[in-house]
């Protein structure tokens, strides 16, 4: 089985690409690195043991860096609720993270699997970064490397240009993606372009398992929050992302291009300048899923959502 490696700050969305891959038969999950974003670390670390626990599943939880590298930045608890998982109130998991910081582990992780280690990153790349600036070799040992984020057309979803992710932490994304010879990139515009519709999401839900049932409860306020805001279908990021890693041959579009971080900008800090038309003679460091087959994707929710 590859070993999958996740890099996360569980968030709703996170907590459904998690799902998808506790579910998934090619792949073994060798462990979970967590960083703050959706809302702080305490909250995210403790998020991803009780999804750990849901599953029952004992994949190590190893807990991160707790603020961006440079500059403070604005969580998305107005998306995700203010514990990141749609505020429950859900009792904590038994089990605590590993002593090891996050960065640590994914640089011991990538030796112990060098050369067929798939990492996801679904989360602010500070973990990643920090790892990369500890041993700058990491790249070599990584088979693959994927990373939910960015906006390729400048269209924000934080900002007027940015992507949460890439916006929370611009600095350590700038080093994420000046590092790994080529990263495949599941942006926010791919995202929007593969919405599904809540109401099948609904009887997705509605299966009985304990998956299901736990995820429809604290998916509860950002199904809520999506309605409102954006319609008839549901835009999980880290789902289509997870999509893309697991089964890469449902790509029906990827395109390769180089791909900068904007570090300045007055109104594009944090914004994914693609070269699209290769005017900079800059390396394609980025592979960009354009297209995604939809009714793959959504047979991985079902079945991740009926498992277990
Ligand atoms: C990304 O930001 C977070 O809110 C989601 O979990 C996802 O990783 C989408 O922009
Ligand atoms: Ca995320």
């Amino acid at each position: 089985r590859i070993p999958l490696l996740i890099d996360t700050d569980p968030g709703v969305d996170d907590a459904l690409a998690l799902l998808m891959a506790f579910n998934d038969a090619r792949h073994e999950v060798v462990g979970l690195t967590i960083a703050a974003g959706n809302v702080g670390l305490e909250h995210t670390v403790a998020n991803a043991l009780k999804l750990c626990e849901v599953c029952k599943v004992d994949v190590p939880v190893f807990a991160g860096t707790a603020e961006p590298l440079l500059h403070p930045a604005e969580d998305a608890a107005f998306v995700h609720g203010r514990d990141g998982f749609g505020d429950t109130g859900y009792a904590p998991a038994t089990r605590t993270a590993e002593a090891e910081h996050a960065a640590l582990a994914i640089l011991r992780l990538s030796h112990e699997h060098a050369g067929k280690l798939l990492l996801v990153a679904l989360g602010p790349l500070t973990n990643v970064a920090l790892a990369l600036k500890l041993d700058p070799t990491l790249p070599q040992r990584v088979a693959r490397c994927l990373v939910m984020g960015g906006a390729v057309s400048a269209h924000g979803n934080i900002t007027a240009a940015a992507e949460f992710n890439i916006a929370f932490d611009p600095e350590a994304a700038h080093i994420v993606f000046s590092a790994f010879p080529k990263i495949d990139v599941a942006d926010w515009e791919a995202v929007i372009a593969h919405g599904f519709l809540h109401t099948d999401a609904e009887r997705w839900l509605a299966a009985e398992s304990p998956r299901a049932g736990f995820y429809a409860g604290i998916s509860a306020h950002t199904r809520a929050w999506s309605r409102a805001g954006r319609g008839e279908r549901w835009h999980a990021a880290d789902a289509l992302a997870m999509a893309f890693a697991l089964e890469p041959e449902g790509a029906l579009e990827v395109l390769e291009r180089p791909l900068a971080v904007e570090l300045d900008g007055r109104h594009s800090r944090g914004a994914t300048i693609v070269d699209w038309n290769r005017r900079h003679g800059r390396p394609d460091n980025a592979a960009i899923l354009m297209r995604y087959d939809q009714a793959r994707f959504e047979g991985l929710l079902e079945r991740a959502l009926a498992a277990g």
